[in-house]
This record gives structure tokens, C-alpha cells and sequence, in this order.
């Protein structure tokens, strides 16, 4: 086994490679069956981080040769209006994946609009009966981002002639969108599986134990350089924004939730934000929506999909 350190993971690269293989099986989808699989993102209120990623969600989706539409609700909807385009989406047999982005707004429930999304057409993996699947082993969709994580993180332990069996995984964060399915995938994989929270006594010591350390709380550069053991596999899901002074005055500038420079001195292979878990996300999205077109007609999934 390679004994380097700082391998950085592109996870952009790895994204874009996935992308085109997924824009081959689309094209091969529509010969076979005449049909164009088709995903409905809605999205309520004005928040600007998630303008911004359902657009890249509508133009990635469009650019594998998929059918996206973009459902664009006031945040005056009221959760019963939400709840009512929900069901006619689940009805609509063109409709093959539909995405409602979070957060919604205050006065709705997030975990009741998600459970108003038939699991089969659920291309996030949220709803109860994909997270159930995934707990008990059976076969279901999975939500993005820890399956984009896995991927890399499967990609990476291959390149260094390793393998995830056994490790010891620390995932801090215990988010139904990214911690909780992040364990189970690991689970999965034979590795010894922590979460870890802001409650979790003997925070850098937990996460020092760690062969693969997943960090998914959302602040910025909350887990230090030497919170990462000689060697480990690092995934950064975080996405923050902060402001940086410069000599042209002060900046806004992406994070992850991982001080990178001092980390990646330690660790095997890191991923870097941006470029890293954030462009596998949308990717996907973008396999489970041609997962659920396949289901959903009858057809075989295609392989590593
Ligand atoms: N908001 C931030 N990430 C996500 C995601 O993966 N899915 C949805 N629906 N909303 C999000």
C-alpha cells in the first residue's frame, strides 16, 4: 500500500465521469423504451443558497439529456397547497423523481411533506421507507450525498490498494439527510461505525480513533488538523460560507467543516470544498432519478447505477 499523505480526492472529476456514464444509459433508456426519465425539483421561498443549487440541479439534469422541471412556489404557500402538488406529482405517471428542496420555510413540516413523496419516485432517499431499506439491507433509493461520499471514498481506498473492511469510521453530524445514511452505508461496508454530535464528550479524541472521518455539521473548520490520525481518509460534506479579508478588502469564500491545509498534513486522501462531496450530490441525484425511471417501468437497472 501507497504510505503518501494529502492525496486530495476530486471529487469533481469523479462527478463529471459519472455524469457521462449517465448520459450514455439515458440515451440508451430512450431507445429502449421511447420514454425520457423526468425530474420535478420544487422549490418554496426565496432562500438564496438553494436558488442557486436547484438551478445547478435543473442545468445538470437537462445536460445528461433528462427532462427537468423547476416548480417555483411563493413562500406564502401554505404546507396543505404543498402537500396537494405533491400528490399530483405522485400521480403523474411522466414524473419520475421529484425533489423538494430544503429547508422549506418555518411554517411547514419538512418530515410530513416528505412523507407525502411516493418512496419510489423519493430520488432523495428521505423518505421512511428508503431510510428503513437502507437500515435493514434491502434495496431502496439512497440519499445523494452520502452515496456520492461513498463513492469517493470507495474510488479512493482502491486507488491505495485498500479496502474499507473493518476500519474504524467516525461521522460527526446525525442529520437524517447525511450522518444517519452515511453510518448505515458504512455499515454496509464492514467498517466499525461512531456518530458523533455536539454532545459527544471527548470530541478530538473520538475522532483521532478514526480511519475514515466524515464531517457533516455544517461550521466552518469546526474539525482541526490534529483531530485527523496518521493516514486517515477524510470526506468533507460541509459548505459554509464565511468572509475573508484580503488586500482588496473583505470576501466571501466556501469552506467545508474540516481546517483542510493543516488536515490534509495528516491524512491519506481528503476531499476539498469546493470540487469534493458537493459536485457528486447533484450527480447523484441524477443516478437515483434514472434508478427510479427503471423501476418504475419495468426496466433493468443499469450497471453501477
Ligand atoms: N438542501 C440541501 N441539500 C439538500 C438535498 O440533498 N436535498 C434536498 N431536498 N434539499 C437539500
Amino acid at each position: 500500500m501507497l504510505t503518501t499523505r494529502g492525496h486530495i480526492i476530486d471529487g469533481a472529476g469523479y462527478a463529471k465521469s459519472l455524469r457521462d456514464r449517465l448520459a450514455e444509459h439515458v440515451s440508451s433508456l430512450q431507445e429502449v423504451s421511447g420514454k425520457t426519465p423526468c425530474l420535478v425539483v420544487v422549490i418554496v421561498g426565496e432562500d438564496p443558497a438553494s436558488q442557486i443549487y436547484v438551478k445547478n440541479k435543473g442545468e445538470q439534469t437537462q445536460a445528461i439529456g433528462m427532462e427537468s422541471r423547476t416548480l417555483r412556489l411563493p413562500d406564502t404557500t401554505s404546507e396543505a397547497e404543498l402537500l396537494r402538488l405533491v400528490d399530483e406529482l405522485n400521480r403523474d405517471p411522466v414524473v419520475n423523481g421529484i425533489l423538494v428542496q430544503l429547508p422549506l420555510p418555518a411554517h411547514m413540516s419538512s418530515l410530513k411533506v416528505i412523507d407525502a413523496i411516493n418512496p419510489d419516485k423519493d430520488v432523495d432517499g428521505f423518505h421512511v421507507t428508503n431510510a428503513g431499506r437502507l437500515a435493514v439491507g434491502l434495496d431502496g433509493i439512497v440519499p445523494c450525498t452520502p452515496l456520492g461520499s461513498l463513492m469517493l471514498l470507495k474510488d479512493a481506498a482502491e486507488k491505495f490498494g485498500d479496502t474499507l473492511r473493518g476500519k474504524n469510521a467516525v461521522i460527526v453530524g446525525r442529520s437524517n439527510i447525511v450522518g444517519k445514511p452515511m453510518a448505515q452505508l458504512l455499515l454496509a461496508q464492514d467498517c466499525t461505525v461512531t456518530i458523533a454530535h455536539s454532545r459527544t464528550q471527548n470530541l478530538a479524541e473520538v475522532c483521532r480513533s478514526a480511519d475514515i472521518l466524515v464531517a457533516a455539521v455544517g461550521r466552518a473548520h469546526f474539525i482541526k488538523g490534529d483531530w485527523v490520525k496518521d493516514s486517515a481518509y477524510v470526506i468533507d460534506v460541509g459548505i459554509n460560507r464565511i468572509q475573508v479579508e484580503t488586500p482588496e478588502g473583505s470576501k466571501s469564500k466556501v469552506v467545508g467543516d474540516v481546517d483542510f491545509e493543516a488536515a490534509k498534513a495528516n491524512a491519506l486522501a481528503i476531499t476539498p470544498v469546493p470540487k469534493g462531496v458537493g459536485p457528486m450530490t447533484i450527480a447523484c441525484l441524477l443516478n437515483n432519478t434514472i434508478k427510479a425511471f427503471c423501476l418504475q417501468n419495468g426496466l433493468a437497472i443499469p450497471d453501477g447505477v
